[in-house]
């Protein structure tokens, strides 16, 4: 199999840069059709590298006209890779090279290189966008200072570093940390900015600036705002402070990511910058200001110190995931934002852990390196940390953190590096922790507790499952934080961090009264607990626990248990207890309104058929739909008078406030409408809310429910919410993906059949793409009809997309790979589906990887 995987690159395969390089000068004729590049690049040989090697440059779509050595002209051996040069033609003792090289940012369709947005030029050279630019060592080991003029019209012209000059069509900047050429960038454009300062904790003035489109500058204030949180916050944090004068963001409405950490010029999708109250929801708020701490950590952890291959991708992304979760749960709820990160893990990761895309946190070969920005990589690799945080505690893990700045500042790293600082700075082997980057797969920890004569007895087990290419594995390293119930429900003992390092481990305990453990507290690992409780003991925890993860997760697991039962058997109703735990957790206002909110949220469709899976019952989308649709009329009833109640009385006063307290008393009104709306399909309260509404979190939630219902109001509410914003970008991608993802599945497919018609479906735009299509494929009922033509409509789309735009569509094919979870008539339609795509011929190498690694397991 795997035609993909010829030309895999392998971690074993590395080897240090021959050439390094000092300076790069760059200047940039701009023109849409053929932008000219002149790069002036000062090479040394690398004392690491083996001696007396030639020079190879990477370079894609590029059209060399010329190049020389220390000013004689030369003629390298070019393929469309890339070109080289033997070393008899090279100085040993280095040299200068200058290439002119011709681009098309115009016809760029792929927003990787030099493209343009709206007629402003922008780059995006992660991973490997740089050799769509100039010719170049494009890997992160080679770290170089920049030196960058523009020349062009436009109002404003951007690179990385400090401005050193500008005059009438020309700006020149300078970066004087050296950085690899991923993090390079520029922009130019008739941008406005909204400006600010801030003042470092050491007293040096930073100058700060976010570019956007004229029009869009009165929605900057909220991103603005948490940069300056961000930046007292890692210096609090992590004593880390900004290193030059003037700190950028610009804002683009054509972007495949969300947002990318170029020095000292962060570019973002728009969507996440730009925010007022009419057209952002608190959910856009949150994800902004997590986003912008995300991309700023990256300033210290990524680009201060960087990777020194892009296998080791989550030593910067995994660690700045965990300094950004850290961050919003610093400014927002501990808890509550614990709960959504692990919410967010599950439905992504362990999705992914558990399918044929499954791989280790540090893979050790790829195709595509595009395609290994992942839940894994990404959300496990925040995870690994957390767990060490946990085992070292807090302060040592500080020491650590000290250590690795002041030890490789300016380096590009490994994940061994990071290790070892840990290892250095508490005395700790951590040869067998090491296994959670090297080992894919969720773990299983099975737990048992006995009690006799005044001893309990916990036994805890563990088991990695087989994933691609790892049938065996070892006994990892997990962090159990564990606590104990009195019957009384108060704590019967300290909580405490247990380490499983075998197979199986018992550990015992003296309490005099057979207490309740509490297992996997703030869920201190991620593994996924096996534990056999009943219902009575669900309730007990959901009731008393200490810790307000665990007594989410046990009103979650009771209603998992109680949905996919009532699944499994149509004559089955919902139980009684998990009803009246949840009204009584809705009452309860001794709790923070979004603990509640989150609490009374039923496991998703999409979290039931995993649920399913992982239990070794084949998931049925249909019955999912039924048991769910059920249980949450059921609740609805048993708790009428308590969500009336809420309803009416956590109504938010004043003005609008994106903040956390106000966010969660909108959150718990909008979860009580949910289920009022349950007895009231006709949706009378949801549609007076929508008529009301004096903001985007309220009007965008009342409009989900009229959807979701098919409310007669539905389609005028629709029409009416188009008009008010078919000008507005943000909200029109809202309009489309409610549509997508909350339709009836009997009318979804028609639904969005209709919308891709739609003047405004400008699929090119990958918010927009991503919010009809992706929101469509994130319906299950729909995208799962039995008779395929979800995932027929899906693959016709990712087709036509994949010649413009191969990342997106890589990207978005991973919806096809829980195939395995089905029964085998959608298998065979969704294996269709992906033998289709596979048997075109011009499929991208994007794609391909990620369709045949699905196909090959
Ligand atoms: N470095 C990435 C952006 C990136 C991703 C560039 C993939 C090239 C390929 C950036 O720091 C990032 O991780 N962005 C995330 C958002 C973040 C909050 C997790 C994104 O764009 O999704
Ligand atoms: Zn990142």
């Amino acid at each position: 199999m795997r035609d993909a995987m010829h030309g895999a690159v392998r971690l074993t395969d590395y080897a240090p840069a021959p050439w390094n390089v000092e300076t790069v000068e760059l200047t940039f004729a701009l023109d849409p059709h053929a932008t000219r590049v002149t790069a002036r690049i000062r090479f040394r040989p690398n004392p690491a590298a083996a001696p007396g090697q030639g020079l190879w440059l990477d370079g894609e779509h590029l059209e060399l006209v010329s190049a020389s050595i220390d000013g004689a002209p030369v003629q390298p051996d070019v393929t469309t890779e890339g070109l080289s040069l033997p070393a008899a033609a090279l100085p040993a003792e280095g040299f200068t090279w200058e290439a002119v090289t011709e681009i098309d940012p115009a016809e760029n369709t792929s927003l990787d290189g030099l493209y343009m947005s709206n007629g402003m030029y922008c780059t995006q050279c992660e991973a490997q966008g740089f050799r769509k630019i100039t010719y170049y060592p494009d890997r992160p080991d080679v770290m170089a200072r920049f030196r960058v003029r523009i020349e062009g019209p436009q109002r404003v012209k951007l690179s990385n570093g400090n401005p050193v000059g500008a005059g009438e069509g020309w700006a020149e900047w300078e970066d004087p940390w050296p950085k690899p050429s991923y993090l390079f960038a520029l922009v130019a454009g008739d941008l406005i900015s909204h400006d600010d300062s801030f003042t470092t904790a050491s007293g040096r003035e930073v100058a700060l600036k976010i570019y956007v489109r004229p029009g869009d500058e009165d929605r900057c204030a909220y991103a603005m705002d948490a940069l300056k949180r961000s930046m007292e916050w890692d210096e609090r944090a992590y004593g880390r402070e900004y290193d030059l004068d003037l700190f950028m963001i610009v804002a683009v409405d054509d972007f495949n990511m969300g947002a990318m950490e170029n020095k000292g010029l962060n570019i973002f999708n728009s969507k996440y910058v730009l925010a007022s109250p009419d057209t952002a929801t608190d959910r856009d708020y949150e994800l902004i200001e997590g986003i912008i701490a995300h991309e700023y950590f990256h300033n210290w952890t990524g680009n201060r110190i960087t990777c020194r291959d892009w296998f080791q991708l989550c030593l910067k992304e995994g660690l700045t995931v965990f300094r950004d979760q850290c961050f919003s749960a610093d400014q927002r709820s501990e808890p509550v934002k614990r709960i959504a990160d692990v919410l967010m893990l599950r439905a992504r990761q362990f999705r992914e852990d558990a399918g044929p895309l499954a791989h280790p946190v540090r893979p050790t070969e790829y195709v595509e390196i595009n395609n290994f920005y992942t839940a894994t990589v990404y959300e496990k690799g925040a995870e690994v940390i957390r767990m060490l945080r946990l085992l070292v505690g807090d302060a040592l893990y500080r020491q650590a953190l000290d250590l690795y700045f002041e030890r490789h500042d300016g380096q590009a790293c490994t994940i061994e590096d990071w290790l070892k600082v840990f290892e250095d700075a508490t005395g700790r082997d951590l040869a067998q922790f090491a296994l959670w980057y090297s080992q894919a797969g969720t773990p299983r920890l099975r737990a048992r507790t006995d009690w006799a004569e005044g001893v309990l007895t916990l036994t805890l087990s563990q088991e990695v499952p087989p994933t691609p290419g790892q049938p065996q594995k070892a006994p990892m390293v997990i962090p159990v934080a564990t606590g104990f119930l009195a019957p009384d429900g108060s704590d019967a003992a300290p909580a405490q961090v247990l380490e499983l390092t075998q197979a199986e481990q018992v550990f015992t305990f003296e309490m005099p009264e057979q207490p309740v453990v509490s297992l996997l507290r703030g869920f201190s690992a991620p593994v996924i607990l096996e534990m056999a409780r009943s219902p009575q003991e669900r309730a007990f925890l959901i009731a008393h626990d200490s810790d307000p993860f665990n007594r989410w997760e046990a009103a979650r697991t009771l209603a998992t248990d109680t949905a996919l039962a009532m699944a499994a058997d149509p004559e089955l109703s919902a139980d009684e207890g998990l009803v009246s735990a949840l009204v009584a957790l809705a009452a309860d206002g001794s709790l923070d309104p979004a603990f509640r909110a989150l609490a009374l949220t039923l496991p998703s469709r999409e979290a039931l058929a995993q649920e399913s899976y992982q239990r070794g019952t084949q998931a049925d989308p249909d019955a999912i739909e039924r048991a769910l649709t059920e249980l949450a009329t059921a609740v609805a009833q048993g708790g009428a008078d308590v969500f009336a109640d809420l309803y009416a009385r956590y109504e938010t006063p004043g003005a609008y406030s994106p903040e956390a307290g106000d966010a969660a008393r909108r959150a718990l009104r909008a979860t009580a409408l949910g289920y009022i709306t349950r007895l009231d399909p006709r949706g009378i309260a949801a549609g007076t809310l929508f008529g009301a509404a004096t903001n985007m979190t309220e009007s965008l939630s009342a409009l989900g429910l009229l959807v979701r219902e098919d409310a007669p109001s539905a389609t005028a509410a629709l029409a009416t919410f188009y008009d008010r914003w078919q000008a507005d970008r943000l909200v029109i991608d809202k309009w489309f993906t409610l549509q997508a993802m909350t339709s009836p599945s009997g009318v979804a497919l028609e639904r969005v059949q209709q919308l891709a018609g739609h003047g405004d479906f400008e699929w090119k735009n990958p918010n927009r793409f991503r919010a009809l299509i992706g929101g469509f494929a994130a319906n299950p009922t729909a995208f799962h009809r039995a008779d395929g033509a979800g995932y027929r409509f899906v693959a016709d789309w990712l087709l036509k997309l994949d010649p413009i735009n191969p990342q997106t569509t890589a990207r978005m094919a991973g919806c096809f790979e829980t195939w395995a979870r089905y029964e085998p008539g959608r298998q065979a339609l969704i294996r269709a589906e992906l033998e289709r795509m596979a048997a075109v011929p011009t499929l991208s190498k994007n794609t391909r990887e990620i369709v045949e690694r699905i196909l090959g397991s």
